[in-house]
């Protein structure tokens, strides 16, 4: 099995969609300069988080710190959803230019779209990787059966989530992007916060929207938080970590840790060095099978986006 890399991901610096409303800002800059310390050099954030707003607070930092930690040692990765072609390109400069770098690590098609054809937009990030402003190209969100059409593409990494919350086609994509050497990045590790110790009911933010407050899933998400409260209680260990390290154990590249303050973050980091029994694990993936199978039929992603 690969090496996990932990990441950080950057959407709580900038709230957006009904989610992390109230954030802190001194909150994001403290989780950011942990991140730093701990030796995460991964980073990933989107144009639409914060309507920018996220990029710019990664990149003026790491701008601030560049004396100490050169570009060559960042992963810089940024999303986009380009309306047309042409747009893949402004819209790249302007993600560069709130990131304060000449080049990214990965540029991703955030969300695929039904109303435009990828493959000129794809055309045009192979432009742009050809003329060394991205060094790879990432798909997001996308399903096994959309993704296996681009295959002739040199597509470097999918995100995709990587929880107990979501398990609905995760083996398959996982053998398909190992076979094809994508590296496999997994978001959204505590299912937005959900499997965190905070939520058995339903939070007042966009969560709320997630098929798991749905009817026919509910119960079956308590069963699954039921069985995390008692593995916290037999570790020692806040729920959070369990969770996480389920999460960890997956077969994911890199998985994108997502934090509101520092505590948050150390807490997260600390789930490394649980040990899960098998029959532990056992129970949390057949927990979350069932889970999965409460998922409508048509919902091919956590988020119930229609693409
Ligand atoms: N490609 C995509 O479409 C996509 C989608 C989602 C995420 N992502 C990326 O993946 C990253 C991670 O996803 P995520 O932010 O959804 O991760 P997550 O780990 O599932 O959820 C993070 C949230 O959980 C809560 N939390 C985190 N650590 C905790 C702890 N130790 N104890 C209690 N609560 C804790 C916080 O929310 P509260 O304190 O408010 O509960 C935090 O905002 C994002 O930042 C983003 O970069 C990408």
């Amino acid at each position: 099995m690969n090496r996990l890399e932990l990441a950080l991901g950057c959407w709580q610096f900038g709230p957006s969609f009904g989610f992390w409303e109230n954030q802190i800002r001194s909150d994001s800059l403290r989780v950011l300069h942990a991140a730093l310390r701990e030796n995460i050099r991964h980073f990933d954030t989107a144009a639409s988080y914060g309507n920018g707003s996220s990029e710019q607070l990664l990149g003026h930092q790491l701008k601030r710190f560049s004396n100490t930690i050169g570009r060559e040692q960042l992963h810089i990765a940024t999303k986009i959803m380009p309306k047309s072609p042409p747009l893949v390109r402004k819209d790249l400069q302007k993600s560069l230019a709130r990131l304060c770098t000449p080049y990214l690590d990965v540029l991703y098609i955030h969300w695929p779209s039904s109303d435009l054809d990828l493959i000129p937009i794809l055309d045009a990030m192979v432009k742009l990787k050809e003329e060394g402003l991205i060094r790879s190209l990432g798909l997001s969100n996308f399903p096994l059966s959309l993704l296996s059409r681009f295959s002739e593409y040199p597509i470097s990494y999918l995100q995709s989530p990587c929880s107990l919350l979501w398990t609905k086609d995760m083996h398959p994509l996982i053998t398909y992007c190992r076979e094809k050497a994508i590296k496999l990045v997994g978001y959204s590790p505590l299912g937005l916060g959900l499997l965190n110790g905070k939520h058995p009911n339903a939070p007042c933010d966009s969560r709320t929207t997630l098929y798991v407050f749905d009817e026919g899933a509910y119960p079956t998400y308590k069963d699954l938080y039921a069985i995390l409260e008692k593995l916290s209680e037999k570790y020692q260990r806040p729920m959070a970590q369990i969770a996480l390290k389920w999460a960890m154990q997956q077969g994911f590249d890199i998985l994108l840790l997502g934090a509101r303050n520092k505590a948050q973050l150390l807490e997260n980091l600390g789930a490394q060095s649980i040990v899960l029994a098998e029959d532990d694990s056992a129970a949390l993936d057949g927990a979350a099978a069932l889970l999965a199978a409460t998922i409508p039929q048509d919902q091919d992603n956590l988020f119930g986006h229609r693409w």
